[in-house]
């Protein structure tokens, strides 16, 4: 079911164009200054793919050229997380010796990127490091933090900018929040 129509009127927003678009430049002038071992930059399907796509071509920009693989993750199912994390889609070389970069939407129990990092270690990266466009405090329910993060997220459902409910909104350029009952 379509749910854009009723729900665009509801949408408040929260980070515009221009704020996002300052921030990843930061977040590439912070990546390009690390002395990185055979770079690899592997986004997380579905919601990081208009973050990932701005991040890279500013790495780039930014004297840093990365690989780039993709992995397709879910752990979350409508507004509520279900805990298990499921590879749709995995990477198809290998990471041995290599310098990681996971890039996320959110990181929120951290499940998703906890489950990617420890992966990714197990098959031998040198290091996995975890670029997330958000981070939502005190979501946390397993030992994972990233190394660098976009802006704190209030604890709210967001869409835009590549993130959804139920796949719409991802194409919005920038992020907004959808009210639910009891937010202020
Ligand atoms: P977790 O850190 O494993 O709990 O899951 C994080 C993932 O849940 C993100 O990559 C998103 O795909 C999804 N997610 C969490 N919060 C939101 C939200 O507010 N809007 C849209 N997706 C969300
Ligand atoms: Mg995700």
């Amino acid at each position: 079911m379509r749910v854009q129509p009723s729900v665009k009127k509801r949408l408040q927003p929260l980070f515009p164009e221009t704020a996002i678009a300052k921030r990843v430049q930061e977040l590439a002038q912070d990546f390009a200054a690390l002395d990185l071992h055979d770079p690899l930059a592997i986004p997380i399907l579905k919601g990081s793919f208009m973050f990932a796509a701005d991040l890279l071509r500013a790495m780039h920009y930014a004297g840093l050229d990365p690989e780039v693989e993709f992995m397709m993750l879910s752990s979350y199912r409508g507004e509520q997380s279900s805990g298990q994390v499921v590879i749709s889609k995995d990477i198809e070389g290998g990471v041995e010796g290599r310098d990681v970069i996971l890039i996320d939407d959110i990181l929120e129990t951290g499940r998703t990127l906890a489950f990617a990092r420890d992966l990714l270690m197990a098959r031998g990266a040198r290091r996995v490091m975890i670029c997330c466009l958000l981070e939502k405090p005190g979501k946390r329910a397993v030992d994972v933090s990233a190394d660098a993060v976009g802006f704190q997220c209030p604890d709210h459902f967001v869409v835009g900018y590549g993130m959804d409910v139920s796949h719409s909104f991802r194409q919005l350029p920038f992020i907004a929040y959808i009210p639910q009952d009891g937010d202020s």
